[in-house]
């Protein structure tokens, strides 16, 4: 699979197939958010990889999944996520604006794709649970956290745009939709879009 086929691939997962990560893969993964672009390369960005189940079901109380389909897509114990990667930004390394983390985390996504595995973004976390949990000092923030394992479903992808709520059809597949390119895009200045 080359790069342009996973970006078009890529979608969000909230429903796995039971079963861990292996640890080598949960590397790799990292290793790629690693060599992401960095501003002044000061490479701030820090990852934990949470795998042991105890830790994982703790952490998964910490998380928000499928906001939009509340709550047939917060996984149940048979669908849960076999690993998390946890990022963080260590503001001794860098205190800029966190413009990167979307580029180390891309990588990772993008990585599970050609790895065959699915994978969350998670925003809405409690930061000072997971902190507590995981023993992160002050100076280093928790970003992000990243679910992934085996995809159990397989979202459609839509162009749409009137909305932006992904939803679930009656089928259980999930939809989403995607602004189209003509209403994003200008040409030389605001005034002409293509
Ligand atoms: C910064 C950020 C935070 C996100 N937080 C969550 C989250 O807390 N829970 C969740 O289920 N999905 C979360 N997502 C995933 C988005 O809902 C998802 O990317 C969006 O619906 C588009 O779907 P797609 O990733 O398949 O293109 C987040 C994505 C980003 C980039």
């Amino acid at each position: 699979m080359n790069v342009l086929e996973a970006i078009r691939k890529r979608r969000t997962i909230r429903k796995f197939k039971a079963g861990e990560v292996p640890i080598d893969v949960l590397k790799e993964l990292v290793d790629l958010a690693r060599l992401a672009p960095s501003a002044a390369n000061l490479q701030p960005m820090e990852f934990i990889l949470v795998t042991e189940p105890a830790a994982r079901e703790s952490l998964f109380e910490k998380l928000a999944f499928g906001a939009y389909v509340k709550p047939k897509r917060n996984p149940g114990p048979e669908s849960r996520p076999g690993a998390y990667i946890v990022s963080l930004w260590n503001r001794k390394k860098s205190d800029f604006a966190q413009w990167e983390v979307g580029a180390g985390l891309q990588n990772i996504l993008l990585g599970a794709v050609e790895k065959g595995l699915g994978a969350c973004w998670l925003g809405g976390i409690d930061r000072d649970g997971i902190r507590e949990q995981l023993s992160i000092p002050r100076d280093v923030d928790v970003l992000a956290v990243i679910a992934v394992g085996q995809a159990d479903e397989e979202p459609v992808l839509e162009e749409r745009d009137d909305t932006i709520k992904y939803w679930l059809d009656p089928k259980d597949v999930l939809h989403v939709p995607k602004r189209s390119l003509s209403s994003v895009l200008y040409m030389e200045s605001y005034k002409i879009s293509r």
